[in-house]
């Protein structure tokens, strides 16, 4: 097959077609160096430009300050989950946890085995359908840091704005918004993000860090789970995914070309916004998050029975759209529409959920 088809899967996700087409013409040679990104040193010259843009790229998109670190790691934002308690949560500390999904979940569970923890709310009970209010939170004013997750992918749920947690350090699971819409990085001490939704291919974790941090890191942790290593080293400690970086900043120049983060905000509103038009339309569709949690990334919604879910699916992809099964764990639909997806994929599904609907109703 070399046509493309839509592509509504979670991550690793749908890219930018001018990147894809960028990556395969230099596939066998970057200009003027006669060998691939993938066969080249990691200390070379040609991968410290590469390296430098794509760190360049997400600064200017971000608008990341100075006083940030900006890390390409390894490992996932599942290690992260780790890396977070063991260099951040002290002995006698606790660590805030604000969970609105599955994945909020896990990071919790991980941060359990460095600490103490503290759930500062949890949305479990509606099944994950929203944010909590600031009068819901019971915030302990002293803990370490405060844990989040921007938008939970599973259930598409998405912060709108940053909970209020005063002097205590915000960190933030950002792996399936990051580059979306616009943030305020200074409202937040670490940000991480796995690459393979919104930035590049799976493999590669964007870890962005303020400097003061760092003061933090308890002594004895391994090398490679301590943050100061790759701050030193510039995340070349050891051999970094070189091919992921590469994607990372032709995705930083395929934004910027865009117009950045705003422009791509705008336009992300829209595509959501044309699918849950239809999900309330009428009772057919049944929308998973409230309507103010609601992800612009991740629609999640039900159909009359399970059934009728699995025939929407297999309907939807003899259509050529693909991955919009929910995830095992809510069931129902999912249609991940990341900043690469293009409109016209949601058109197509806008119409296809209105004749089955018309059909199956
Ligand atoms: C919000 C969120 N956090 C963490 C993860 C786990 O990321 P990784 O597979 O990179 O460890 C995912 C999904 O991949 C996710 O969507």
């Amino acid at each position: 097959m070399t046509e493309r088809i839509f592509n509504f899967s979670a991550g690793p996700a749908v890219l930018p077609m001018p990147v894809l087409e960028e990556a395969q013409r230099d596939m066998l040679s970057l200009p003027g160096v006669g060998m691939s990104v993938m066969e080249i040193s990691h200390r070379s010259k040609t991968f410290d430009e590469i390296f430098g843009r794509a760190e360049a790229g997400l600064r200017e998109l971000l608008g990341i300050p100075d006083n940030y670190h900006v890390l390409f790691l390894q490992g996932g934002a599942s290690l992260q989950f780790s890396m977070i308690p063991m260099n951040f949560l002290p002995q006698g500390g606790s660590a805030d946890f604000i969970i609105t999904g599955s994945w909020g979940k896990k990071a919790l569970k991980e941060a359990k085995r460095a600490g103490a923890t503290n759930v500062a709310a949890t949305m479990s009970d509606g099944g994950f359908t929203r944010v909590p209010g600031s009068d819901e939170l019971k915030l302990d004013p002293k803990a370490a840091y405060v844990h989040i997750t921007t938008n939970e992918t599973i259930e598409g749920v998405e912060w709108k704005h940053e909970p209020e947690v005063g002097a205590v350090p915000l960190v933030a699971d950002a792996s399936s918004d990051i580059l979306s819409h616009p943030i305020t990085v200074d409202k937040y001490a670490l940000i991480y993000a796995g690459a393979q939704k919104n930035m590049g291919p799976s493999g590669v974790t964007l870890v962005i860090m303020r400097d003061d941090l760092l003061q933090r890191i308890p002594e004895g942790l391994h090398t490679m789970l301590d943050y100061r290593t790759h701050v030193e080293n510039k995340s070349l400690y050891n051999t970094p995914n070189t091919w992921g970086i590469y994607i990372i900043s032709l995705v930083c120049k395929w934004l910027l070309e865009k117009g950045g983060l705003e422009a791509m905000h705008r336009e992300n509103e829209k595509k959501a916004q044309l699918i849950y038009d239809i999900v309330d339309a009428t009772g057919f569709y049944r929308g998973h998050a409230d309507h103010d949690s609601r992800s612009i990334m991740n629609v999640t919604f039900r159909l009359p029975s399970e059934e009728l879910e699995k025939k929407f699916t297999s309907e939807a992809t003899a259509q050529g759209m693909d991955g919009l099964k929910g995830h095992r764990s809510v069931g129902g639909i999912r249609a991940s529409i990341y900043n690469a997806f293009p409109r016209s994929g949601v058109e197509a599904l806008v119409s296809f959920m209105k004749e089955f609907e018309k059909k199956n109703g």
